[in-house]
Formats: structure tokens, sequence, C-alpha cells
């Protein structure tokens, strides 16, 4: 069976990203067949796997236009068990084109009917509560959240769980926020314990016991186009996401 994975947050720069890649890495790496969507315009899991965007032929755009199946725009990563499915600012253009179609709220999760080889399919959403956020958590069957320990960290995620509550309702019953993902955690600082503390008080027993550290291998591994436990593989970052990968196998059971 294939378990879908919404990465998701309406803010940006709260390591959606950084998350779904190296999480999709480490599920690959654990033996898991895995496939990375990247369905955010910006494209910043393509680039920070190294895809060129200038050499696709098919992409996510082409599969939500209806005018490509999901398998034929996927490439074979050279990471064990790692598969993406890229994205090209041309998804910001289907976007718009999505309010008018048919069936608009389901494309990305008929095309999943086409992934069955896959085991993991990990969707790195963009930072808006958009359509294609919409379609990713009709599609999922988990949302992962990843939460920026910082000042702000709460802000604006009443609005995601409301959005999650009405798609529950509705079109996905089975829609389950699998955890809280910390991210960019400073442990120096007593902000951050702060923060950390009352993100568990929000969240009862929905927050990973792996937090991620603020690493600067992390930052770097993207412009390498690789995952960080094929840039620095010792590193903090590196040991995080390994340990908060098998943290989220353990918690879908
Ligand atoms: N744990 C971390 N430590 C240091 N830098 C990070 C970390 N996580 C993400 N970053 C950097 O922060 C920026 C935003 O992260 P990103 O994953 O792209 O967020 P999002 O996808 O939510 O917009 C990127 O430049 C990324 O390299
Ligand atoms: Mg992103």
């Amino acid at each position: 069976m294939t378990t879908i994975i919404a990465v998701t947050n309406q803010k940006g720069g709260v390591g959606k990203t950084t998350s779904s890649i190296n999480i999709a890495y480490y599920l690959g790496k654990l033996g898991h067949r895995t496939l990375l969507i990247d369905f955010d315009p910006q494209g910043n899991a393509t680039s920070g796997l190294g895809v060129d965007k200038q050499s696709l032929r098919k992409t996510m755009s082409d599969v939500i236009m209806g005018k490509s199946k999901l398998s034929e725009c996927v490439i074979d990563m050279p990471h064990s068990n790692l598969f993406l499915a890229p994205s090209t600012p041309q998804l910001a253009n289907t976007e718009v084109e999505l309010a008018q179609m048919e069936h608009k709220f389901v494309r990305l999760k008929n095309a999943c009917s086409d992934i069955s080889r896959y085991e993991y399919v990990v969707i790195d959403c963009p930072p808006s509560l958009s359509l294609l956020t919409v379609n990713a958590l009709i599609a999922a069957r988990y949302v992962l959240l990843p939460v920026q320990v910082e000042f702000y960290a709460l802000e604006g995620l009443g609005q995601l769980l409301e959005t999650m509550k009405l798609i529950r309702g509705g079109m996905n019953p089975t829609l389950d926020l699998i955890g809280v993902l910390p991210t960019m955690v400073d442990n120096r600082t007593s902000l951050s314990a702060q923060v950390h503390d009352e993100i568990k008080k929000h969240f009862p027993g929905k927050v990973f016991k792996s937090t991620i550290p603020r690493n600067v291998r992390l930052a770097e591994a993207p412009s390498h186009g690789v995952p960080i436990g094929a840039y620095d593989r010792f590193s903090k970052g590196a040991r995080a996401y390994k340990s908060a990968t098998k943290e989220l196998i353990e918690r879908i059971g």
C-alpha cells in the first residue's frame, strides 16, 4: 500500500522543502521506495535535488492539466529508492487555470491512482492554503507539519487546521495530522525552549521527539543539488532528519 504524506504549513521558510527532500531521502535509504512530489511552483525541491528545470519534458504542471500521467514525469534520482516528480514556475499558471477546471479539488488525488509502485509519497506543498495545497490535502493520508521554532511559530496555523477539518468532513475523511516537526531549533536560546513547550501544549501528543536543529549544512546541501545525507551524513542536520524519518515510520505504524 502507498502512504501519501503532505508536508505543509502556509508560512514560507519554515523548512517544508528541506524536510520533504531529506525525509524522502531517508525513507529511500531505509529501504522504502519513495516518490517526492514537488508541488510548489517555486520548484525548490526540484532544484534542491540538482535537477535542471530547463531540461524537463514533463512536470507536475502537465500532470495537473491532464496532459501527462504522474508516472511519466517521474525521474529516478541517483539515491537509493528515491524518485522525483518535478515542478517549474509553469505550475503557477496551471494553478490559475485549475480554478476553472472540472474536478479541480481532486486532480492530484486522481493522478495518484498511478503510483502504487511506491511505498511512500511525500508532497512538498507551496507556502499558502491555495488550490494546490487543497489538492495535496485531499490526495494525502497524512499531514506532516514542520513548525519553525520562533516567536510567531503558531500564528496562522489555526487556518490550516480549520481547512484540514473541512476536508476531513468532506472529501477526505481519513486525513490525519501525523505530527508536528520542530525545525531550526536553537537549543542555546531560552526562547527556543519556551516556544517548543508552547507547541507541545498546542499539539498534545503530536510533536515529534526528534527535532531539527538550525544547521548550516542543511542550508548548504541544496546548492550542491543533494540531500543532507549525501552532502554531510555526519552533520547534526543529517542525524536529525534520519531520526525524524524513523519516528515518522513508527508513527505511521
Ligand atoms: N534546520 C535548518 N537549519 C538551517 N537552515 C535551514 C534549516 N531548514 C531550512 N533551512 C533553510 O531555510 C530556508 C527555508 O527553508 P525551506 O525548507 O526552503 O522552507 P519552506 O519550504 O517552508 O519555504 C532555506 O534557505 C533552507 O536552506
Ligand atoms: Mg518550500
